[in-house]
């Protein structure tokens, strides 16, 4: 009898271990945007609105993320080459490690919050 409460004891916290690593699990893509992002805080935000954690962030006449990715033809390569374009070679002191793809897939999928929000 005791055996068996200890089995389904043990089942449950099995079951509850795997519920809440599922509700972690993300995919490969979601971890690049969530990367990105993290990149993207670390370096960026004090001169260019990222997104919705800073909508009123960013100094005077750097354009926002939004528009790289409302305008994704135009500024893909842009995005891809910030480091050598102007201003950044003579702020960007030490850049952090730069990871391309993980860059690239935060801004991509940024959407503009809808006025509502
Ligand atoms: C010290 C302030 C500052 C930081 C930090 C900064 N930027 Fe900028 N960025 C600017 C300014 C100012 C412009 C506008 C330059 C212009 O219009 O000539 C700009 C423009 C850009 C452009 C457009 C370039 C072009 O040629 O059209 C891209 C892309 C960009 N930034 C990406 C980034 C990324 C990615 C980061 C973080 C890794 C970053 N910036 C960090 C100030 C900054």
């Amino acid at each position: 009898m005791r055996n068996m409460e200890l089995k389904t004891i043990q089942c449950m916290i099995l079951g509850m271990i795997s519920l809440i690593g599922s509700a972690h699990i993300t995919t490969a893509e979601e971890g690049d945007v969530i990367k990105g992002l993290e990149f993207a805080r670390k370096e960026c935000r004090f001169c260019h609105v990222i997104g919705p954690e800073n909508p009123y962030g960013g100094i005077g006449s750097t354009p926002s993320f939004y528009i790289f990715a409302e305008n994704w033809d135009r500024y893909e390569e842009r995005l891809a080459s910030y480091y050598v374009r102007n201003p950044h070679p003579a702020r960007l002191k030490k850049p952090l490690p730069y990871d391309h793809d993980k860059l690239m897939a935060y801004v991509k999928q940024l959407k503009r919050p809808k006025k509502s929000d």
